[in-house]
């Protein structure tokens, strides 16, 4: 089978497609997936590059990328819930103990898995697990996001980002959001109400006394993110555990998220998919023989959503 794999760790220049790669072996808590489109996130660099090596040693060649939607063509012995056919969604990262999605087949443990939302295609699909898992749990499960209470989002147009956007608008909250200057039209169509240049204005002088902060985005946006709560606000970021002195000096709280992308959550994406509440957002999609440019694009060209690559 095809499969984008890299056999050293490094930068993009190490991804190659490999022609005849064995298929995955299937664990007894997996299901093998036929995959017809994955997706890149930030933690595939991190794969490429190695970064988690010391933590969880794996061999080369390693099939790349975790996010995938597919049809499943078998179920491990261990497995229930699902049968041969279903159009399935999910993580199948190397270091999460899948096999890697961006390959004809993949392996996914059950539990990272879900039935894909009837509403989208494998591609739209494919675009959702991780980034929407994430504003999910950081907005319904720390935060507790209610209405008419005031959201920042940080990083409004990325994956992550502009999903949260879609979910805060939906519950009823006032988003102002931080956006680089291509992507101001695309964070209004999203529906923020306030939108702030991050090259051109800082935020924190911007804005003052909200109920919550979501960051996505590296860098001090965390920590500058405290000055903009009130009382008892919440800080939660994707980017590393906050600073918990600066959390007591402002008496806020403040969380360092760890996405689960278990069924669970990824049962309420597809329930809030279907549910035509978070729209899928696309930026551009690449066949699997072009998975290098696709990682090209996604780290020089800040897209505005999700590179897909297409399999099937
Ligand atoms: N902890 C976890 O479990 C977990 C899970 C998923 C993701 N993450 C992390 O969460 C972060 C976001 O993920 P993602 O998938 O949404 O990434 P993404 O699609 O690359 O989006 C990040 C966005 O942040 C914007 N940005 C960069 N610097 C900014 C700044 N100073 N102020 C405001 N926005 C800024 C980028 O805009 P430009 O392109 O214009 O710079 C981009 O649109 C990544 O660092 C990722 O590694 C963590």
């Amino acid at each position: 089978m095809k499969a984008v794999q890299i056999n050293n760790y490094g930068g993009t220049e190490v991804i190659e497609i490999n022609e005849n790669a064995p298929r995955p072996t299937l664990g007894k808590d997996q299901i093998l997936v036929e995959v017809y489109a994955a997706s890149i996130n930030p933690v595939d660099f991190g794969v490429i590059a190695g970064r988690m090596k010391d933590m969880i040693p794996l061999k080369f060649p390693i099939t790349i990328g975790g996010n995938f939607s597919g049809v499943l063509v078998e179920a491990g012995k261990d497995t229930t819930g699902f049968k041969v056919g279903d159009e399935v969604y999910g993580q199948a990262l190397v270091t999460n103990g899948g096999s890697g999605s961006m390959a004809e087949l993949a392996a996914s443990n059950i539990g990272n898995s879900a039935l894909k939302p009837k509403k989208t295609n494998h591609e739209e699909a494919a675009s959702l697990p991780l980034v929407g898992v994430s504003a999910i749990q950081a907005l319904e499960q720390h935060i507790k996001l209610q209405k008419d209470q005031k959201i920042l989002i940080h990083g409004g147009a990325g994956g992550i980002g502009s999903l949260a956007i879609q979910l805060a608008k939906h519950i009823g909250a006032y988003v102002a959001t931080t956006v680089g200057s291509d992507s101001v039209e695309f964070a209004n169509n999203l529906g923020a109400d306030k939108i702030i240049d991050y090259t051109k204005e800082t935020f924190e002088g911007e804005l003052s006394d909200y109920d919550a902060v979501f960051n996505t985005a590296r860098g001090d946006s965390a920590d500058k993110s405290f000055e903009v709560l009130k009382k008892g606000g919440v800080l939660v970021s994707m980017t590393g555990a906050p600073n918990s002195d600066l959390a007591k000096k402002y008496e806020v709280q403040a969380i360092g998220q760890m996405t689960n992308t278990n069924t669970e959550n990824l049962n309420r994406l597809t329930e809030l998919v279907d549910g035509d509440i978070l729209k899928p957002q696309i930026d551009k999609i690449f066949p699997l023989s072009q998975a290098k440019e696709g990682f090209e694009y996604q780290e020089n060209q800040s897209p505005k959503g999700k590179i897909v690559i297409k399999i099937k």
